[in-house]
């Protein structure tokens, strides 16, 4: 990948990563029922973690030389752009499930693509993929998935 292609496909994690954020935390202000705190704390707690993954890649674009974006609309190929609004917590935390199983194939296919060229934004990337990993396992349980996601399943997606 040249240098311009990594900029954009950090800038296209990053607008991911910020419509999760809203996403999450629009779930977290809104989420009513049964398992109210519960959730309510894990649609947090993950949207903060996903704010450090879009600083993270904020600072690697910047070392690049090129400006990290500010709203997920900048980006056009992101699959989805209207956040989740379902009134009841099943159908937030599938829509959230739905978030992070992308997220892993995004980030899966970034780290190919990146192959051995640069070592210190493969490692971050890295990083990252194992806590969507978690994210998904996370969402995934509460929803009574047995497996949230499966590796085999994700292989040669986009
Ligand atoms: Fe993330
Ligand atoms: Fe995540």
């Amino acid at each position: 990948m040249t240098k311009q292609e990594i900029i954009e496909r950090l800038n296209y994690l990053r607008a991911t990563e910020l419509f999760a954020i809203q996403q999450y935390m629009n779930h977290h202000y809104r989420v009513k029922g049964m398992d109210f705190s519960d959730i309510r704390d894990i649609e947090r707690s993950i949207a903060l973690v996903e704010m450090k993954h879009a600083e993270m890649l904020a600072e690697r674009i910047n070392m690049l030389g090129g400006n990290p974006i500010t709203n997920p609309a900048q980006v056009s190929q992101l699959k989805t752009s209207q956040v989740n609004t379902s009134e009841d917590s099943r159908g937030m935390l599938m829509a959230d499930l739905e978030l992070e199983r992308g997220a892993i194939r995004d980030y899966t296919k970034a780290i190919q693509d990146i192959g051995d060229g640069d070592p210190g934004i493969r490692k971050m990337l890295e990083d990252i993929l194992i806590q969507e990993e978690e994210h998904a396992d996370t969402f995934g349980t509460w929803l009574g998935e047995k497996q949230a996601y499966a590796i085999g399943e994700l292989k040669g997606a986009a």
